[in-house]
């Protein structure tokens, strides 16, 4: 149920709005310090994001899995930032209390800080979004520092970055080496110093999660990255059981939405072709 905020007294009557209390960037670092944890969930649609905001999710990330989730592409290295304004739009449309993120894709901000305000301007502009977040360390702490002197909110992301599968190669869970493991300390330390509002560590381990969450004063959301961090992030249509041949270990499947359109499609087409649908009482 959407939160109502009382807005005054009038004859004796509370005055309550039902708009929901927006869920902002200073919201999910209180909640830090107050050690409630943080639900996000992607979403790249208004129909599906309606349903996740009245749940109350706390953030809605409109990812650039979308490439993979809505376009079927392998990566998500092709998906253009037109695309993503489109998803952040229809997304946008849909809610009343989360934070959206919108994820800036492939090509519109590495190496160069310029691009990269040019890119985050647009998002906020053309989709209502309300903040960015862009993959990588100390390589984008440029980038961040500008898109920042717009006032536009960033959130990092380290750890498996699927931008960069060509250099990485594999899917695998990143930072166990120690090496690796702190440079991500360092890049995550250089974040936070930036001016990062959260970042999101992806597929690394629990322990190293867990010391870096602890050491960070900025909120940090995981996803295959153990139960330590402040918060987490699945992708919609994976817990929801609607992609099917994704089953990494730190994937909960909370429903089985696949089988039940497949049975609900099944199903209809019998009605259709054994001419039971439409009934007389759906007929005019
Ligand atoms: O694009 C996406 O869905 C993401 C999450 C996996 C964090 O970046």
């Amino acid at each position: 149920m959407k939160s109502a905020t009382v807005l005054g007294i009038l004859q004796g009557e509370q005055v309550v709005s039902s708009r929901a209390k927006k869920v902002t960037t200073h919201i999910l670092q209180e909640m830090k310090r107050s050690n409630e944890k943080i639900a996000m969930l992607t979403a790249y649609d208004y129909s599906l994001a309606r349903l996740v905001d009245e749940a109350g999710v706390d953030v809605i990330l409109v990812g650039d899995s979308a490439s993979n989730v809505m376009a079927g592409n392998d990566t998500t290295v092709p998906i253009t930032l037109e695309q993503m304004i489109y998803h952040a739009q229809c997304v946008v449309n849909a809610v009343d209390r989360a934070l959206v993120v919108v994820d800036m894709p492939f090509g519109s901000y590495q190496g160069d800080s310029k691009l990269a305000l040019k890119s985050a301007i647009r998002i906020m502009k053309e989709s209502g979004g309300h903040a960015v977040k862009i993959e990588g360390g100390k390589e984008i702490v440029d980038s961040v520092k500008r898109i920042l002197t717009a006032g536009i909110p960033v959130m990092g992301h380290l750890g498996l970055t699927p931008q960069s599968i060509y250099k990485f190669g594999t899917y695998s869970v990143r930072a166990k080496e120690e090496a690796e493991a702190n440079r991500l300390m360092e890049d995550a330390m250089a974040l936070q110093e930036a001016g990062c509002f959260s970042v999101v560590f992806e597929k690394i381990p629990a322990d190293l999660a867990k010391k870096v969450s602890e050491t960070l004063d900025i909120p940090t959301i995981g996803i295959g990255a153990g139960p330590h961090c402040d918060g987490q992030v699945l992708v919609l249509h994976d817990m929801l059981g609607i992609t099917k041949d994704f089953s990494p270990r730190f994937l909960r499947r909370y429903s089985d939405v696949g089988s039940a359109v497949d049975k609900a499609v099944r199903d209809y087409i019998d009605d259709v072709r054994g001419g039971s649908f439409p009934a007389q009482e759906e007929s005019y």
